[in-house]
């Protein structure tokens, strides 16, 4: 069974009222969403995903107005960031009301709210009458989805419906901000720079990498994992390590030295926005191509290129 795919946004809230599974689009990548105020549909999720019930949902709203529902405080510093990104990638971690179920925050006290930038999806917000826990819709520790392709061939047979909402304009998941002592705190490198970030609350501690019990398990070392080997290092030393092999490559801005090998050029021009828009797409399509291994370069280490090189290190890294 696969589900049917289109722009039906009163047979999305029918399903989604009925404690069904729906993908969304957002402008980051696509979402399995649920019912965040209804723990049986919420459940369903961690099912389809096969994803550890450690592992904290993100709760999608309308807006900031609807945000603050589920939010027992709203410190000024998420106020600022909310009313300059939202609609956009930022998450705020902010401590939750008892309206939120605790499966859908793993049991911990604060709860990641998100008013994603898509016009379907902040439709689909509006017109219903709760919020949407969503994780992004793909099996647990492989690569996200960006277009509703990519969740059919994944899930297909476990969610409803999805929602077409063509391809993700951002293409890498949404940076996830907290407070710890009232200081802010960055725990997922994303679609918001830390650069834009700081601009508006000052400084903040990055801790993307967790050791033993992850905060956060986008933060695990080895995630976004392609089922191909994948290298990560520079081309030329790869290409020659492994001279018989066939190879998927993927770099920045251009590789010329490879015949036989699959390319894909992260953004010919060396723009930051457009790698991170291409970068799950074409991490897919060559983990698909006929090639045995996978090789990729690491972007510029600034701006989005951050949240590049984290997605490409935890796709490189071991289990
Ligand atoms: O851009 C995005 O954020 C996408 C789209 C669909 O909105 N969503 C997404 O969800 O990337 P997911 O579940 O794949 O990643 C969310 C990350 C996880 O690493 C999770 O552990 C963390 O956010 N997270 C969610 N709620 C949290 C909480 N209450 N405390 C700490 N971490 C949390
Ligand atoms: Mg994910």
């Amino acid at each position: 069974m696969v589900a049917p795919i289109g722009q039906d946004l009163d047979k999305a809230l029918h399903l989604l009222e009925s404690g069904e599974l729906v993908a969304i689009p957002t402008e980051t990548v696509y979402g399995l969403a649920a019912n965040a105020l209804n723990g049986r549909a919420v459940a369903k999720i961690f099912e389809a995903k096969n994803r550890p019930s450690f592992d904290p949902l993100i709760v999608h709203v309308a807006s900031m107005q609807h945000a603050r529902k589920f939010a027992i405080e709203f410190p000024l510093q998420a106020e600022a960031l909310a009313r300059r990104f939202w609609p956009g990638p930022l998450t705020l971690l902010l401590p939750k009301t008892s309206e939120i179920p605790d499966l859908v925050t793993a049991g911990l006290d604060r709860v990641g709210l998100r008013c994603p930038a898509h016009p379907l999806t902040i439709s689909l917000l509006a017109h219903a009458s709760f919020p949407l826990a969503a994780p992004s819709a793909n099996p647990f520790g492989y690569i996200s989805p960006t277009t509703a392709h990519h969740v059919q061939d994944q899930l297909g047979n476990k969610v409803s419906y999805i929602i077409d909402g063509g391809p993700s304009r951002v293409g890498i998941e949404s940076t996830i901000v907290g407070w710890e002592h009232n200081e802010p705190v960055i725990y997922r490198l994303g679609g918001i720079s830390t650069e834009l970030i700081e601009a508006v609350v000052g400084a903040v501690l990055v801790k993307p990498h967790s050791t033993s019990h992850p905060q956060a398990p986008g933060q695990l070392t080895s995630h976004y994992a392609p089922r191909k080997p994948f290298l990560l290092g520079d081309l030329m030393s790869l290409a020659a390590a492994h001279p018989h092999k066939r190879l998927g490559v993927l770099s920045w801005k251009g590789f010329d030295r490879m015949p036989g090998s699959v390319q894909m050029v992260l953004s010919p021009n060396g723009d930051l926005t457009e790698a991170a828009h291409h970068l799950f797409s074409m991490m897919r399509t060559l983990d698909e191509s006929p090639v045995e291994l996978v090789i990729a370069e690491e972007v510029p280490n600034q701006g989005l290129g951050r949240a590049i090189n984290d997605r490409l290190r935890r796709a490189a890294a071991k289990v």
